[in-house]
């Protein structure tokens, strides 16, 4: 239990979202704050949509630090920032907030903490193709992300509604990789996966309680050797993921990404880098432990 000693000192930082009660944020930043024995302490804050900006100049008022930003608020926020980076810009997503001294810049960490747990497979991606799996918020930061730092030939977006994919495919069309659409059907999961290299489910399907779900269903399109990255972090670990590790790919969880983006806002906010490889484990105990106590209850956490 997270021993709470405020002080007139104490820096406030927190994350914003409606609603915010599904968040795992709070017990990760307090707990790491705990274990550097720094005097800051993160609150959940529940904002109605139209509260938003109200909150934002509360933020400025108070002093708070740093905030993170979650469902629905992400690219709402964005006027009532002073700065955004450009990375938020050109996805149009702010997830943290710093104040610096009452000016108000956003950041996207997303992208960031997406790209850690790939980076050491950079060599292995270049020149390959990727999987995109949905068209929805998240996937346009993987393929910004992708993009930016990385050498793919082609990433094909694969979502239900074809649309979807196909105005993602055109946004970010003529970046020196090509972007290609795709309905969600056997038939272009049967052409597309098993020839990437890297598979990445940007979709909520897998997520508690459907935890059956899973996008590919015959696990003979996974391949070995492929990177089959799982978004979803609520179970740790999803039917795709287990599918992937069964057919002797490489899964990466999306608890990862959950805590290496968690990360970068911490890094952002307090200048010190989150010791993740001494906490990882204690956190993923703790964040485990969440989940399944949630499952008990019915409670989604996204
Ligand atoms: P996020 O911000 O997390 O990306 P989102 O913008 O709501 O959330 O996108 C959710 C994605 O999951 C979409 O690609 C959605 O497909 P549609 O665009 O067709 O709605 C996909 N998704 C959600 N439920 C799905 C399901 N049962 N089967 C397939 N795809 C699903």
């Amino acid at each position: 239990m997270l021993s709470l000693r405020i002080t007139s000192q104490t820096q406030v930082t927190g994350v914003i979202g409606h609603p915010i009660s599904h968040s795992l944020s709070p017990l990760m930043h307090n707990r790491v704050f705990e274990y550097l024995d720094l005097d800051w302490v993160y609150l959940p804050f529940d904002v109605a949509p139209q509260n938003l900006e109200e909150a934002i100049k509360g933020m400025r008022g108070l002093g708070i630090r740093g905030l993170n930003v979650t469902i629905p608020h992400k690219e709402r926020v964005i006027p009532f920032l002073d700065e955004v980076s450009p990375e938020a810009e050109t996805i149009e997503a702010v997830n943290t907030i710093l104040n610096e001294e009452g000016k108000l810049i956003g950041y996207n960490t997303d992208v960031p903490g997406f790209v850690r747990p790939l980076k050491d497979f950079e060599e292995k991606l270049r020149g390959k193709k990727a999987v995109i799996l949905g068209a929805g918020g998240a996937s346009r930061a993987v393929i910004y992300a992708l993009l930016k730092h990385f050498d793919l030939n082609q990433i094909s977006v694969i979502n239900r509604t074809l649309e979807k994919a196909e105005r993602l495919a055109e946004r970010f069309r003529g970046e020196g990789c090509e972007i290609r659409a795709f309905g969600l059907t056997e038939e272009n999961l049967e052409e597309q996966v098993p020839s990437a290299s890297l598979v990445v489910n940007c979709t909520s399907v897998g997520m508690f309680p459907e935890v059956n779900g899973c996008v590919i269903k015959g696990k003979r399109l996974l391949k070995k050797g492929q990177i089959v990255y799982d978004l979803v972090y609520n179970p740790l670990e999803t039917r795709l993921l287990k599918l992937a590790k069964e057919r002797g790919a490489i899964p990466i969880p999306g608890l990862e990404m959950l805590l290496q983006q968690g990360a970068e806002s911490f890094k952002i906010w307090t200048g010190v880098q989150m010791p993740l490889d001494s906490i990882r484990e204690e956190l993923r105990f703790e964040l485990e432990e969440i989940l399944l106590a949630g499952h008990q209850h019915g409670v989604r956490r996204q």
